[in-house]
């Protein structure tokens, strides 16, 4: 399926997203292979030039138009590569810990840039069904992965990386907020 990623400015984005039926359907697994697929092919640099697509790591089914509760991410951390197509996902534990990246966050469905500090939980764990291995998995992240994971269950709320920007202090760091 041709992937079309929606923008923020698109009222769909903010609403809430429904739950996913299980054991997943094939157009379901279809949808999270094409996302995945999508991840991959955005970091490839000639193919994201030659297509005019941003490169993004993490990718939720509402940006492509589908209220459902899923969201697949596609990180290579040099040694290896974390990736996941994660159904119906819940954050089970989060850390009093913060983190926000020093660069701040980016969206692919967001053109315009946000510039502050998006204050995240340093670590969480998230409990879902992953669609690659087929297995229900409960994932303990910390820091670039973790924030990864927020920022994509945000999408399944109606939520984006700049509401967790302090508007009146953008460069405000938190008591207890690791920037990394
Ligand atoms: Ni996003």
């Amino acid at each position: 399926m041709k992937i079309k990623i929606i923008k923020d400015t698109n009222p769909i984005m903010r609403k809430r997203s429904l739950p996913v039926s299980l054991p997943l359907s094939n157009e379901d697994r279809d949808i999270l292979d094409s996302m995945l697929d999508h991840l991959k092919k955005s970091q490839d640099p000639e193919y994201s030039k030659k297509h005019n697509i941003r490169p993004g790591v993490g990718i939720a089914a509402i940006q492509i138009g589908l209220l459902k509760r899923m969201f697949c991410v596609y990180i290579d951390m040099g040694d290896e590569i974390v990736q996941y197509q994660l159904v119906n996902p819940v954050i089970i534990e989060s850390s009093l810990k913060k983190a926000a990246l020093n660069g701040g966050e980016g969206c692919l469905s967001v053109p315009n840039e946000h510039k502050g500090y998006v204050h995240r939980h340093y670590k969480i764990k998230m409990k879902a069904f992953d669609a690659l291995t087929n297995e229900e998995v409960v994932l303990t992240a910390s820091g670039y992965i973790a924030i990864v994971l927020q920022h994509e269950y945000d999408h399944l709320d109606g939520k984006f990386y700049y509401d967790h920007i302090d508007s009146k202090n953008p460069m405000l760091i938190l008591p207890n907020e690791e920037i990394i």
